[in-house]
Formats: structure tokens, C-alpha cells, sequence
């Protein structure tokens, strides 16, 4: 079968399309013929060495999968052969076919198309679970959204309005916002790229209050970091709650604690990965209600850009540049 591999760390042009034997099924697991796999920042952090897992060489890069089961391992009594299905593989999914442990195989309904299905688990899977059981989103609270066109920030924004939010999507590119407001934000606006300098900052800080009546945001999503969490910091409100997601702005910001004091605020770490692999059951029911939202018509995840496998280091690249909004997915 082919797979696209990471034989040497670097940029996404070191990839390499190869032949390489078919997985075998193992006891509790399923053989997946993959129809769509979906491109995630750690993927790109991966194939450069700098995530916080790193497999030994050559591996095939993929957090995520959706196909039609091949093959059932011994031991494997609720998914059979030719149930449509997504799969978080973590590594892997950029391949014509994978063996993944069962418990990280989900059957999909009739109705999702199989790149939606590839595009949906682990950006609604954090955004759902980053607005529910860790900030305890409220209807009425205003929900502001950073990176907001990128993977997990599209799937808050669209969470935050099915949640009854007022959802303000920032984001660098007047398009990336326009899209946003598409996907139901009420607000929007563009932000500097690059370094912000202290006035910079402030200004952000001041226009958030501004759009927010001076109160702040009550939640605040945030996957870029770097200098841009703090002023987002300083305008969040009284008993709010400032959700940690990542760096994609490439570094990790140094915020100083008085400022949780003085908003009596809650900075909040979300972990999505790991919480799943401690409550496996609780995640179910968040994916039974996106199910739910989805087949409602409350979320739509948004595919802008489709390659095929031969193509799959573009498609990382594509993500790696800034240039995706919502989700890239790769063709099987
Ligand atoms: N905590 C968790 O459980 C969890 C789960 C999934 C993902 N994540 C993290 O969330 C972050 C976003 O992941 P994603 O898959 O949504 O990625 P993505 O689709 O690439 O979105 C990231 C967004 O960050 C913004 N950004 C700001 N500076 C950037 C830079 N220097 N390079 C690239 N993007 C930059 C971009 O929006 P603008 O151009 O509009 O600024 C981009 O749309 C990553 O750090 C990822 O590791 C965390």
C-alpha cells in the first residue's frame, strides 16, 4: 500500500510517497480502509521534531482517519466489516490503510460524507470539550475566539453559537474573518501579524473591551499564544475563563499571575487527548452530541482544501504556511 512518510526530520518538501508492506489486524483492532485523513498542527510540529511525542524513523504522520472497516481483529464485538467509521489514530492516517486499536474507532452516521467524518474528531472533539466540561460556557456569555478560522478555532466559533454565545472571531486576514461570520460568529476582527509590539498590544487589549461594553470577554479560546495572549488576558472579565489550547503562533507566553487575581478569572488548561484517554465514555457522549448538532444543521465543518495522497506534503504545507482555513484534508 502507499504511505506518506516522514524519513527525515524537516519541512513538509522531505516527505516522501512509498510503498510499504499492508498492516496486519491484531486482537482488538480494526483493519480501516481509509477514504479521508484530515491534517492537524501536530502534524506539522511532528515531521520537524518538535512535538512533545516523537516516533522513531520513518513514520507515516496522521492524527485522524475516516474509511469502511477491512478486517476485525479476535476480541472485537461492537464494529464489523464495512462499518463506516472515524478513527483518531494519532500517527498513521496518511496511508491507504491502518490497524488502530478499536476503542479509538467511532461509527460514523449514513448521512456524514467521509472527509466531514475525517475533519470532525479532533478539532470539534477539543473545541466541545474545551466550552463544556472545562469553561462551562453559558448562553448569553461572549466567546472570544483567537486563530478563529484555523481547525479548532472554526469548530468553537460555529460550538460557541449552537451554545447560545455572542461569539467574536479574531483572526489575520479580513477573508478568514468574513468566513468565520459565515459560520455564525456575530463579530469579527483582523489582528496584526508578526511581533506585536507593546502598543500594539494594548490597542488589542482596549479594542476587545470596546466590543465587549468595556466588560471583557467571559471565555476566552486560544490556540496561537505568543503575544497575543496576554492583551487578550487583560480584557477578559470578571469570573471569566481563559482556555489554553496551544502555540500556534510558536511560542509559549509568560503571563503574570496578578492578573488572575485582579478579574478573580480562571486560566485553564484543555488537554484534549489526554482527557479522552482517561474518560473514554464522556468523550463518546460528546461525539453522539456533535453527531447530534451536525445532522441538526448547528455545525458544518468547513473543508477549504482537499489533496490527494500523492499530494499530502502540500497539504501539510498548506497548514504549516497559515494558508488553511477550517480544515485540509488529504484524499485517499
Ligand atoms: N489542547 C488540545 O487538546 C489541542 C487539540 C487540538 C489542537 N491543539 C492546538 O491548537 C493549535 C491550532 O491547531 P489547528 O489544528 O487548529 O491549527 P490551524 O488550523 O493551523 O490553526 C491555527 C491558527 O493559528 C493562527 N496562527 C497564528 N500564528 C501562526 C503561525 N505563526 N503559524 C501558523 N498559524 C498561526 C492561524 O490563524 P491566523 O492566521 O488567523 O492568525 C491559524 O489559522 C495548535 O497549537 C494545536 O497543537 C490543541
Amino acid at each position: 500500500m502507499k504511505a506518506l512518510q516522514c524519513v527525515e526530520l524537516g519541512m513538509p518538501d522531505k516527505l516522501e510517497v512509498n510503498e510499504v508492506p499492508d498492516p496486519e489486524v491484531l486482537p482488538e483492532h480494526v483493519l480501516i480502509e481509509n477514504k479521508a485523513a484530515s491534517v492537524n498542527f501536530p502534524d506539522v510540529l511532528m515531521i520537524q521534531g518538535l512535538y512533545q511525542f516523537q516516533p522513531e524513523l520513518p513514520f507515516t504522520p496522521g492524527g485522524e482517519s475516516a474509511g469502511i472497516i477491512s478486517a476485525v481483529g479476535d476480541g472485537v464485538n461492537d464494529l464489523k466489516v464495512g462499518d463506516r467509521v472515524f478513527a483518531m489514530t494519532g500517527l498513521g492516517a496518511f496511508s491507504e490503510k491502518i490497524v488502530v486499536p478499536q476503542h479509538t474507532v467511532v461509527k460514523i452516521p449514513d448521512s456524514m460524507g467521509f472527509e466531514t467524518a475525517a475533519a470532525l474528531p479532533m478539532t470539534y472533539g477539543t473545541s466541545l470539550y474545551a466550552l463544556k466540561q472545562r469553561a462551562d460556557l453559558k448562553e448569553g456569555e461572549t466567546l472570544l475566539v483567537l486563530g478563529a478560522a484555523g481547525g479548532v478555532g472554526l469548530a468553537t466559533v460555529e460550538l460557541g453559537k449552537a451554545m447560545g454565545a455572542r461569539v467574536i472571531a479574531a483572526a489575520s486576514t479580513q477573508e478568514k474573518v468574513d468566513l468565520c461570520k459565515k459560520h455564525g460568529a456575530d463579530e469579527g476582527f483582523v489582528y496584526p501579524t508578526g511581533k506585536l509590539d507593546k502598543d500594539q498590544q494594548k490597542l488589542l487589549s482596549t479594542f476587545i473591551k470596546e466590543l465587549t461594553g468595556g466588560l471583557g470577554a467571559n471565555v476566552v479560546y486560544d490556540p496561537v499564544g505568543g503575544d497575543y495572549s496576554e492583551p487578550c488576558i487583560r480584557a477578559t472579565a470578571w469570573d471569566g475563563r481563559y482556555l489554553v489550547i496551544g502555540f500556534a503562533a510558536g511560542e509559549i507566553p509568560k503571563i503574570p499571575t496578578n492578573l488572575m487575581l485582579l478579574k478573580g478569572m480562571k486560566m485553564i488548561g484543555v488537554f484534549w487527548g489526554a482527557w479522552v484517554g482517561m474518560f473514554p465514555e464522556e468523550n463518546k457522549k460528546n461525539f453522539e452530541e456533535l453527531f447530534q448538532l451536525h445532522s441538526d444543521g448547528k455545525i458544518n465543518p468547513e473543508v477549504s482544501d482537499s489533496f490527494s495522497l500523492d499530494d499530502g506534503a502540500k497539504a501539510i504545507a498548506h497548514l504549516k504556511d497559515r494558508k488553511a482555513k477550517g480544515k485540509v484534508i488529504i484524499r485517499v
